[in-house]
This record gives structure tokens, C-alpha cells and sequence, in this order.
């Protein structure tokens, strides 16, 4: 195929990729990525205070650059979309490196693997089948929480914002008490965009200042995960957190920096991410009370239910890959060392591949939606997030009779994970 010339989008959908609170306005930013899918599903972003950078926004070029994990990488450059001054505030503070944390999602072949070897199997169906009884027994008692409410709750705040945190908690080996701290932490690190979530509770921020609140929090992760690790080497048990501060890797141990890296990828990962979704499946039940039925009455649609909830949130919005050669995509010409955008947001909601893309079905079949991201970083929790959202709707589906929304949802402005920050529900409980 011929290289066409570079395409450039228009100024006012580039400024609203960029822009965290574009993102709260969901049903706007879907209007723009369909119109780049359209007319440009390979297009230049020249936004002020960013390096330009290419958004894909087709499915399948989305899921094409994802599987080629040769030439299209995850070191060289920020995996998330970030301004100017944060990334040379974080290359100052990392003595040069472009990522504020050193995890799987920053690394290549072949540390990568070597580094996602270590805890893969935890993470399997066949392990989780081993917590699936305490996993219940969280949901159980998270379903009790909103109960206990008496009829009407803030969803989030009640449970999606805490089961999966309880969860991950669990299988990192986190204490009880310290589950809040873990909470305000991933919420500043990945919702410091977010007045109502980052640190400072401040609407006007800088770029500067939302990153100093980031490099805060990820300072406070790692003090604690260090001092955690210390612990799991001379008392080792039988949790994650045992796994990454013991791991080695060649016969050697790995470095303080990467053990940090790993405990902050897999607590902060593992749970703002799936309590979008989980509280995304409830908004779109809240708003449809015969779905609901439908699915109360035939469990076999609550898979569906689950998967669509993934592709309709889409929670994490979006990853960022360096290119390491020159190449050609959708006939668009791309350089060695170009940055480029998957809009996992738009991919999810390309009619190309999805029917009324807009539209909440359960019954969606298939729903090749990429959510989880495809190729070798594919979301290593995808299995936990899935059987998490399972249990935590078998309860609820048990103790619920109906349910209404009692006001209108917010999603988060947030660039990277984003979701509902507020859902107001009405519901009889049996
Ligand atoms: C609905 C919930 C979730 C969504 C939508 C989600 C989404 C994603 C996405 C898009 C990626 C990057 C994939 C790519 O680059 O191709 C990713 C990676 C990752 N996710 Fe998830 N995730 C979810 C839940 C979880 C959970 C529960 C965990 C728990 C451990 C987790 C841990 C990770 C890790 C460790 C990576 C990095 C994998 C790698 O680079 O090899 N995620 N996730």
C-alpha cells in the first residue's frame, strides 16, 4: 500500500486526547474518536506541552501494534501519555530513565518475560480456583455494605472502589489496615488529574504540580514496599509479596527498584482498573432494569454481562508504544523512535468490529474487545479481574431484587484509568 502524507487532527479533538477532563465527558470524546477512526484512524497529535505523537484509533491497527512486540516497544519511552515538564521532571528524578516506576509494563524482551515468569502462574485459573472461597467471602460481605445502607448508596464508594482492593490486598499480602493507605495511593497515582481524587483536592493544578503529587505517591509506595520485602526475606509466606521480594532472575536477586516496581504494578493494577468495570456493569444495569431481570433469572448471560462491563468502561483508556524502526501503518508512514497512542477507548467502540458500539449487551457475542490489551503485555490479571467481577455479581444478583439509578453517574478525569467516580443507585434488597 502507498504511504499517504501525515495526517495532523484537527486542533480541537487533538487538545481532547489530551485532556483529563475530556475523559468525564465521555459521550463527546467517543463522538471525536469516531470521527479519527473515520477520517483519520492514524493521525498525528500536536498538542501544547506534548511531544507529538501518533493516536491509533482502529481496532484492528490497535490489536496489529500490540501483538508486534518487536517493533513496537514499551522501554524507550512513557508507556502513558504524559505533558512535556512531567517527563523531564521524572528523567531528573530516576537519573534519566523515562519511567517514574520500573515495571513489567516498562520493560522489553527479554527481561520482560523473564520478569512476568515470576508471578504468571499466580495469576492463572487453575491458582485462583485456590482464593475463589475468600474471594467470595469479600464479596459477600461487600454486598452486606450496601445492604446495610438501606436502599440507597453511592456504588462506588460502598463497593467497587473497595472489593478489588481487598482483593489484590489479599494475594499481595497487604494487612488489613493498611488497605486505605493502598487505596489513596493508586488514586493519586493514576487519578492525579482528578480534583476530586488526587492529593491536593485542588481544581487548578499545573502539570507540574499533578506530577509532583504522582512522584509523592509513588515515593510513599515504594518506602512501604521496601520495608515489605525486608520482611518477606527473613519471614517468607505464602502470598505474592513472598514471590517478588525472594524472586531471582539468572541466579541473581532483583533489584530494590524492580521489587518496588512489581509490588506497585500488581496493587495499583489490580484494583482501580476492576472496580471501573465492576462499577461499570452496574451502571449499565441500574439503566435498564430488564437487563437486569434477564440476567438475574439466567446466570448463563453473566459472563457477557462481564465482558461487555470491560469493553463499555474501558478502563484503562489508554498505553503509549515507541516505534523502534520505521514502518508503515494503515499506509501511514511512522518513524523510528515516533510515540504512538492506542486508543483502547476508541478501539472499543470501533463499529467496524462492534454493532451499536454504543449500545450496553450482555449478550454481545463475540466481543473481541481490547480492553486487556493484546501480545505479550496482555493484562496478567485479566483472569482475577473476570472471576472478581463473577463472584461479586453472583452475590449481589442473590441479594438484589432491583435496581434504579438515583442521579447521574461522573466518570473520572483521567487521561489513563478512568471510569465511574460517582454512581448513585436505588435498589430493593431481599
Ligand atoms: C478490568 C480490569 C482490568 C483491565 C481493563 C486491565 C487492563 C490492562 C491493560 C490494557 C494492560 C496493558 C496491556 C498491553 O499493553 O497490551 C494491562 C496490563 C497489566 N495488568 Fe491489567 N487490567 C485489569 C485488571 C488487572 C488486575 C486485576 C491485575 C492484577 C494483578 C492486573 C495486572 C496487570 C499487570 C501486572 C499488567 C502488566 C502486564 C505486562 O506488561 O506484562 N490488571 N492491564
Amino acid at each position: 500500500m502507498a504511504t499517504i502524507a501525515p495526517a495532523t487532527l484537527p486542533g480541537e479533538i487533538a487538545s481532547a486526547i489530551v485532556n483529563p477532563v475530556a475523559y468525564g465527558q465521555w459521550s463527546e470524546l467517543k463522538d471525536k474518536f469516531r470521527w479519527a477512526r473515520d477520517n483519520m484512524p492514524v493521525a498525528l497529535v500536536q498538542a501544547e506541552g506534548y511531544m507529538p505523537f501518533w493516536a491509533v484509533t482502529r481496532h484492528e491497527d490497535i490489536l496489529a501494534i500490540s501483538k508486534d512486540n518487536a517493533r513496537f516497544l514499551n522501554a524507550p519511552k512513557s508507556v502513558v501519555l504524559s505533558p512535556v515538564a512531567v517527563q523531564m521532571l521524572t528523567h531528573m528524578i530516576t537519573g534519566g530513565s523515562p519511567h517514574l516506576v520500573s515495571s513489567l509494563v516498562t520493560m522489553d524482551a527479554p527481561e520482560h518475560m523473564d520478569y512476568r515468569k515470576l508471578t504468571q502462574s499466580w495469576f492463572m485459573p487453575k491458582n485462583l480456583a485456590n482464593i475463589e472461597a475468600r474471594v467470595r467471602e469479600i464479596a459477600r460481605s461487600s454486598i452486606n455494605a450496601m445492604i446495610a445502607t438501606g436502599g440507597t448508596c453511592d456504588f462506588v464508594r460502598e463497593v467497587s472502589a473497595l472489593y478489588p482492593l481487598h482483593v489484590v490486598m489479599q494475594i499481595l499480602g497487604v494487612p488489613d489496615a493498611d488497605e486505605p493507605l493502598m487505596l489513596k495511593l493508586t488514586q493519586e497515582m493514576f487519578g492525579g488529574e482528578d480534583p476530586d481524587l488526587n492529593r491536593a483536592r485542588s481544581v487548578e493544578l499545573t502539570p507540574e504540580q499533578i506530577s509532583q503529587l504522582v512522584v509523592d505517591a509513588v515515593r510513599d509506595f515504594e518506602s512501604y514496599f521496601m520495608a515489605m520485602a525486608a520482611d518477606r526475606r527473613t519471614h517468607p509466606r505464602d502470598d505474592v509479596a513472598s514471590v517478588i521480594a525472594n524472586a531471582t532472575i539468572d541466579g541473581e536477586p532483583i533489584s530494590d527498584r524492580n521489587a518496588a516496581g512489581y509490588y506497585i504494578i500488581v496493587a495499583a493494577a489490580g484494583h482501580d482498573t476492576t472496580s471501573a468495570s465492576t462499577a461499570g456493569a452496574m451502571w449499565a444495569l441500574a439503566d435498564d432494569p430488564e437487563q437486569f431481570a434477564r440476567i438475574k433469572a439466567d446466570r448463563s448471560l453473566l459472563p457477557g454481562l462481564i465482558e461487555e462491563a470491560i469493553r463499555w468502561t474501558t478502563p484503562v483508556q489508554h498505553f503509549m508504544r515507541t516505534a523502534a524502526e520505521d514502518c508503515e501503518i494503515a499506509g501511514q508512514a511512522i518513524a523510528k523512535d515516533d510515540w504512538l497512542m492506542l486508543c483502547y477507548v476508541s478501539g472499543n467502540y470501533d463499529e467496524r468490529v462492534f454493532d451499536s458500539p454504543d449500545r450496553f449487551d450482555a449478550a454481545r457475542g463475540p466481543n473481541r474487545h481490547v480492553a486487556f490489551g493484546a501480545g505479550v503485555h496482555q493484562c496478567l490479571g485479566l483472569h482475577l479481574a473476570r472471576m472478581e467481577m463473577r463472584i461479586l455479581f453472583e452475590e449481589l444478583l442473590d441479594r438484589v431484587e432491583s435496581v434504579e439509578l438515583a442521579g447521574t453517574p461522573q466518570r473520572a478525569s483521567s487521561t489513563f484509568v478512568g471510569g465511574p467516580k460517582t454512581l448513585p443507585i436505588r435498589f430493593v434488597a431481599r
